[in-house]
C-alpha cells in the first residue's frame, strides 16, 4: 500500500520515518528468523494465541509477518473510542487487507457516557486516579473480553522503549497463574531501526502519525509528537511522572 506523498521527506523519495530511522542492526536478518520462529512456536505451543495491535509501527511488523507467513493468530485492536483519526483509517485498511480475522473491542458505552457525564472529557489530566479509570473502561475492560479463552497474546513491546521495559523477556509466564495467559513479545530486542527496516523492506503500511514524530501512539487525548532528543515514550501522558507512564495493559509487579 502506497504512503501518502504529503509525508515524504524532503530530500525526496522516502517518506520521512523510512528515512530518519530505517537503519538495521548486524543481526537483523537473524532476529526477523527468530521472531518468526517464535510466532510458529505460539501456534504450535501455545493455541488460541491472538495478536494485541495498536497499529503502532511495531504491531504492524508483526501483523505483516502473520499474514505473510499465514500464521493462525488472529488480531485484535483495542478501539477505545478516543483514537486519531489515522489510527481508524489505519484500521479499516487492515482489516480490508488481512488474510486472518482482525478483531476489534470497544469500550462499554453506558459506562464511557457515566464517565464522562460524571469527571467530564478532560479528566485523564485532572489526576492519576481519574486518568487510569479512564485507562481501566476505555482499555483494561476491553482487554479482559479480548484474552478471554486465549492461551497466549503477543504484543510489540521492546526493550529499548523505555527503563520500565528494558528486562521485557521474549516469552513472559509472569501473570500466567492469576490472569491465565502467556505473553509474547517478540520483538523484544528489535531496536526502532530494524523495525523501521522491516517496515521499508516489505513496504508495510503504517500509521502516517509516525512520519508527524510520533513514536508512540495510544489515544489522541494522551499521545502528542515529541520533539528532537526527547525519550520514546515522551509524548504518552507527558503531563505525569516517568515512573506513571503504563495504562495497565502491561503493568509492571
Ligand atoms: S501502552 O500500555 O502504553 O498503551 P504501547 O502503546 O506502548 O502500550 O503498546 C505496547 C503494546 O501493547 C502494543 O505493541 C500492543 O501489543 C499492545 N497495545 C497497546 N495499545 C493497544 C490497543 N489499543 N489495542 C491492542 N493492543 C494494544
Ligand atoms: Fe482514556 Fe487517555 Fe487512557 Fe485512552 S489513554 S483510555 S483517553 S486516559
Amino acid at each position: 500500500m502506497s504512503v501518502s506523498s504529503l509525508s515524504r521527506s524532503p530530500q525526496g523519495n522516502l517518506p520521512k520515518a523510512i528515512a530518519l530511522h530505517a537503519n538495521p542492526s548486524v543481526n537483523y536478518a537473524e532476529k526477523v528468523e527468530e521472531t518468526l520462529a517464535l510466532l510458529k512456536q505460539a501456534v504450535s505451543q501455545f493455541s488460541p494465541v491472538t495478536q494485541a495491535s495498536s497499529l503502532g509501527a511495531e504491531d504492524v511488523v508483526i501483523t505483516h509477518l502473520i499474514n505473510h507467513h499465514a500464521l493462525n493468530i488472529p488480531v485484535f485492536v483495542l478501539e477505545t473510542g478516543a483514537l486519531h483519526r489515522e489510527t481508524l483509517a489505519l484500521l479499516e485498511r487492515t482489516q480490508a487487507h488481512s488474510v486472518g480475522a482482525v478483531n476489534v473491542f470497544r469500550p462499554s458505552t453506558e459506562k464511557v457516557i457515566a464517565f464522562v457525564k460524571t469527571h467530564g472529557q478532560n479528566a485523564m489530566y485532572e489526576s492519576l486516579e481519574l486518568r487510569k479509570a479512564c485507562c481501566q473502561v476505555r482499555k483494561l475492560e476491553p482487554l479482559a473480553e479480548a484474552l478471554k479463552g486465549q492461551r497466549a497474546w503477543v504484543t510489540g513491546l521492546r526493550r529499548e522503549q523505555s527503563s520500565n521495559r528494558a528486562e521485557v523477556p521474549l516469552i513472559d509466564r509472569s501473570d500466567e497463574a492469576t490472569k491465565g495467559q502467556i505473553k509474547l513479545n517478540p520483538l523484544a530486542n528489535w531496536t526502532w531501526g530494524d523495525v523501521w527496516q522491516y517496515i521499508a523492506v516489505n513496504k508495510v503500511d503504517y500509521n502516517p502519525l509516525h512520519d508527524q514524530f510520533f513514536p508512540s501512539i495510544g489515544c489522541a487525548p494522551c499521545t502528542r509528537a515529541i520533539s528532537l532528543g526527547e525519550e520514546f515514550r515522551a509524548g504518552r501522558w507527558w503531563w505525569e511522572d516517568e515512573a506513571a507512564k503504563e495504562c495497565g495493559l502491561h503493568a509492571q509487579k
